[in-house]
């Protein structure tokens, strides 16, 4: 695909039809033109749909001017971005050495327990998707799991499910 090669976009068709490229204007036109800002646009756009699917990628770049190329390899560099759908509540269970050490892997049996999905699925429900992911920088609360925004430390497996069985009961 051409950089700017269209400034017909409104043509474009996403796979998702969830996905509203008109919500993405303003962004792009804030940014339009200005060197460096590819990940804030990527962050924005993830923060509006959720996650970055590649043909979403390709209409960024193609509006920013940017390879295609490259817009995927920031999107895939950076492990805060997401190619995939997730559910509406997003675990991160770290992985890392202290939570290893410390029992990771029970809390991670006990969350596909309680979800009954695999890594990165999402549960029917649509609420979860649980990923597990790198030192999550709290070591000394390990075990670790956050959940959006919320940080939870000194995990039991029991106390994992607890969490995921009073998020769910808020919807
Ligand atoms: S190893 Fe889990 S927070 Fe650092």
């Amino acid at each position: 695909m051409s950089n700017k090669c269209c400034k017909n976009h409104t043509d474009w068709q996403m796979k998702d039809a969830a996905i509203d490229l008109a919500r993405l204007e303003p962004v792009l036109e804030q940014y339009d033109g200005v060197q460096g800002s590819l990940i804030t646009i990527l962050q924005k756009a993830q923060e509006l749909y959720g996650y970055l699917p590649v043909d979403l990628l390709a209409y960024i770049a193609m509006r920013a001017g940017v390879k295609p190329a490259k817009v995927l390899g920031v999107a895939t560099f950076y492990t805060q971005f997401r190619l995939n759908p997730v559910g509406k509540n997003l675990i991160m269970l770290c992985q890392g050495t202290a939570c290893h050490v410390n029992g990771s892997a029970a809390i991670e049996e006990a969350i596909r327990e309680e979800l009954g999905v695999e890594e990165g699925a999402i549960t029917p429900d649509g609420l979860f998707t649980y990923n597990n992911v790198a030192c999550l920088g709290c070591c000394s609360l390990s075990p670790v799991m956050m959940i959006g925004e919320d940080t939870y430390g000194t995990l039991t497996p029991e106390r994992a499910k607890e969490i995921v069985r009073r998020i769910r009961a808020d919807g």
